[in-house]
C-alpha cells in the first residue's frame, strides 16, 4: 500500500489508525533512524536506501507493508507497484485529497513547518498524480478526502447486554452463529471451564454450542495427549447450565456408534433440553482413532453407505409410533425427543454431500468450499452450513500477534490468510457476504479458545 498526499495531509495519522506499527514503512521515521529526527533532509538518501530494503524484504515474506512517504515520486512509487506484483501482492494507492488549507493549517501549526512554496508544490504534484493513479495499474485507488478523520471505530458491544429472541438467534446478518469447540484446555477443572465457555456463548448471543466428536485429538488441532472428552456425556453437562443454546456435534462419525445408539443419546438430550439437540454426521475419516479403540474402520463407500443408514434409523426411531420402519423391526424409544433434531452431515465429498442434500436438515463444509454445498443442495431446502476457522484479534496488533502465536510452521502470512485474520469487525463483511449466498449457519472454531474471555473477544461477529 502506497500513500500519496502532501505534506500535512493526514498520511502518517491515517495509517496508524490501521495498521501495526511496523507495518508502516515511513521514511520520515527513518530519517529518524539514521540521521537527527524525521525532518533532517540530509539522512534522505540514508532513510530511502533503508525503506527499499525494508519493503523488499517483507514483500519477499508477503507482509503488510505499508509506504509512508509522499508517494509523489513517480519512479519510486511504480517501483512499489511493480514489486509488489512481484511478490504476488496486490497494490493499492491510497491518495489524500485533503483541503489545500487544512494541508497548510496543520503544517503551520508543527514544530518545523514545511515552506509554504514546498508545500504549493507538493499539492500540485498531487492534483497530476490523481488523474494518472488509475492508469499506473494498481489493484485498488483508494480517494480519501477527509483522512484521517474518520479513525476506524469498531462496534462495541458488551456481552449480556443485548436481550433477543430466545427462539431463533440470529444475527443482523441473518446468520446463525455456533461456537464450536474443538479444544479442551480445561485446566484442572473441566466443569468450570466447560460452564464457563457455555455461559459466555450463549450471552454473546451464540445460537448454540457443538462439541468436535473423536476418541484421540486430531493433529489439525492439538496433541494426542490432550483431552477430547466424549461428547454426548459432555453435552449432558451442558444441558444441565441454564442457557439457550443449541447443543450437538460437529460431527459424530458413523463408525462410533450403531446409529441408534446416537438416535438414544440425542433424544435423551432432546428431551433433557426442552428441544435443544441437534446431530452432526459424517462418515470419519481417521482410521487410527478407530484402530486404537477397537472400532471397525471399513473402506471409505461402506462408510458412506453407513451414514445414509444411520441417517434413515435416527429419523425412524425418533418418528412417532412403534412400528417397523427404516430396516428395524420396531422402533421403541422413549423418551421422545421434545421436537424435530436437525441432522447436519458434515464433510465436502460429493457422495456425502448428495447424502446430505438427500436426506439431511443441512450440510456443513469448511468455507472455502462453500460452493460445493451450495451446489449441492441447489433446489432443495437442505441448509449450507459452514465451519469457520478463523483468526480473530480485538485490534491489529493482537490479531498479528495471534497469528504469530498460532502459526507454527506455518508462513504467517499464509496462515494469515488461510485463517482470514482479523477483527471481528472485518470478519463480519466475510460472513455477511456468506449470508448473501444463502449461508444458514455459521459453526465458528478458533485455535486460541482458552477462557471465556476468548468468547467475549469474538462476540461482536454475532451481533
Ligand atoms: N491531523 C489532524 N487530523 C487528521 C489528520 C491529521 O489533526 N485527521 C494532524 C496531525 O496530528 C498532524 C498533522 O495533521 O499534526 C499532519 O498529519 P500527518 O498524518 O502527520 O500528515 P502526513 O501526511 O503524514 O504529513 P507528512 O507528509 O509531513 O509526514
Ligand atoms: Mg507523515
Amino acid at each position: 500500500m502506497v500513500l500519496v498526499g502532501a505534506s500535512g495531509a493526514g498520511k502518517s495519522t491515517w495509517a496508524a489508525a490501521r495498521f501495526r506499527a511496523d507495518e508502516v514503512v515511513s521514511s520520515d521515521a527513518l530519517r529518524g533512524v539514521v540521521g537527527s529526527g524525521p525532518h533532517d533532509l540530509d539522512a534522505s538518501a540514508d532513510a530511502f536506501d533503508l525503506l527499499e530494503r525494508i519493503v523488499a524484504a517483507r514483500l519477499g515474506r508477503g507482509l503488510t507493508t505499508v509506504v509512508d512517504t509522499l508517494g509523489l515520486d513517480d519512479t519510486r512509487r511504480t517501483a512499489w507497484l511493480g514489486a509488489a506484483h512481484a511478490a504476488g501482492l496486490p497494490a493499492v494507492a491510497v491518495l489524500f485529497d485533503t483541503p489545500p488549507d487544512l494541508c497548510r493549517a496543520r503544517n503551520r501549526e508543527r514544530d518545523r513547518p514545511v515552506p509554504a512554496q514546498v508545500i504549493t508544490g507538493q499539492l500540485r504534484k498531487a492534483a497530476t498524480i490523481a488523474t494518472m493513479l488509475d492508469h499506473e495499474g494498481w489493484d485498488a485507488v483508494h480517494r480519501l478526502t477527509d483522512a484521517g478523520r474518520a479513525a476506524e471505530s469498531a462496534p462495541q458491544r458488551t456481552v449480556g447486554s443485548t436481550t433477543r429472541s430466545t427462539e431463533e438467534r440470529r444475527s443482523s446478518q441473518g446468520l446463525r452463529f455456533v461456537l464450536q469447540v474443538g479444544r479442551f484446555p480445561w485446566g484442572e477443572d473441566p466443569t468450570a471451564w466447560l460452564t464457563g465457555i457455555a455461559t459466555a456463548a450463549d450471552q454473546a448471543g451464540f445460537a448454540g454450542l457443538a462439541l468436535m466428536d473423536h476418541l484421540i485429538q486430531i493433529p489439525q488441532v492439538g496433541r494426542a495427549w490432550e483431552p477430547i472428552p466424549e461428547p454426548w456425556v459432555t453435552l449432558g453437562l451442558l444441558a444441565g447450565l441454564d442457557t439457550r443454546l443449541e447443543l450437538g456435534t460437529l460431527v459424530t462419525p458413523v463408525t462410533f456408534r450403531p446409529p441408534g445408539i446416537t438416535a438414544k443419546a440425542a433424544a435423551t438430550l432432546d428431551a433433557l433440553t426442552g428441544g435443544r439437540a441437534f446431530v452432526g454426521v459424517g462418515a470419519g475419516w481417521w482410521a487410527r482413532e478407530h484402530a486404537a479403540y477397537g472400532v471397525p474402520f471399513p473402506p471409505a463407500p461402506e462408510r458412506l453407505d453407513a451414514l445414509a443408514d444411520a441417517i434413515e434409523t435416527m429419523r425412524a426411531l425418533w418418528a412417532p409410533g412403534t412400528k417397523a420402519a427404516g430396516g428395524l423391526p420396531e422402533t421403541t424409544s422413549y423418551p421422545r425427543p421434545a421436537h424435530d433434531i436437525p441432522i447436519v452431515v458434515g464433510g465436502s465429498g460429493e457422495r456425502t454431500l448428495r447424502i446430505g442434500a438427500r436426506l439431511a436438515d443441512a450440510v456443513n463444509v469448511r468455507t472455502e468450499l462453500v460452493d460445493r454445498a451450495i451446489t449441492a443442495v441447489r433446489g432443495t431446502d437442505v441448509k449450507v452450513t459452514v465451519l469457520d476457522l478463523p483468526t480473530i484479534g480485538r485490534d491489529r496488533d493482537d490479531t498479528w500477534a495471534r497469528v504469530e502465536r498460532l502459526r507454527g510452521g506455518t508462513k504467517a502470512s499464509s496462515y494469515a490468510e488461510r485463517t482470514h485474520a482479523g477483527t471481528a469487525t472485518q470478519q463480519r463483511d466475510r460472513y455477511g457476504a456468506l449470508a448473501e449466498r444463502g449461508v444458514d449457519t455459521v459453526f465458528v472454531a478458533i485455535a486460541d479458545l482458552e477462557s471465556a474471555d476468548d468468547v467475549d473477544r469474538i462476540a461482536p461477529i454475532v451481533t
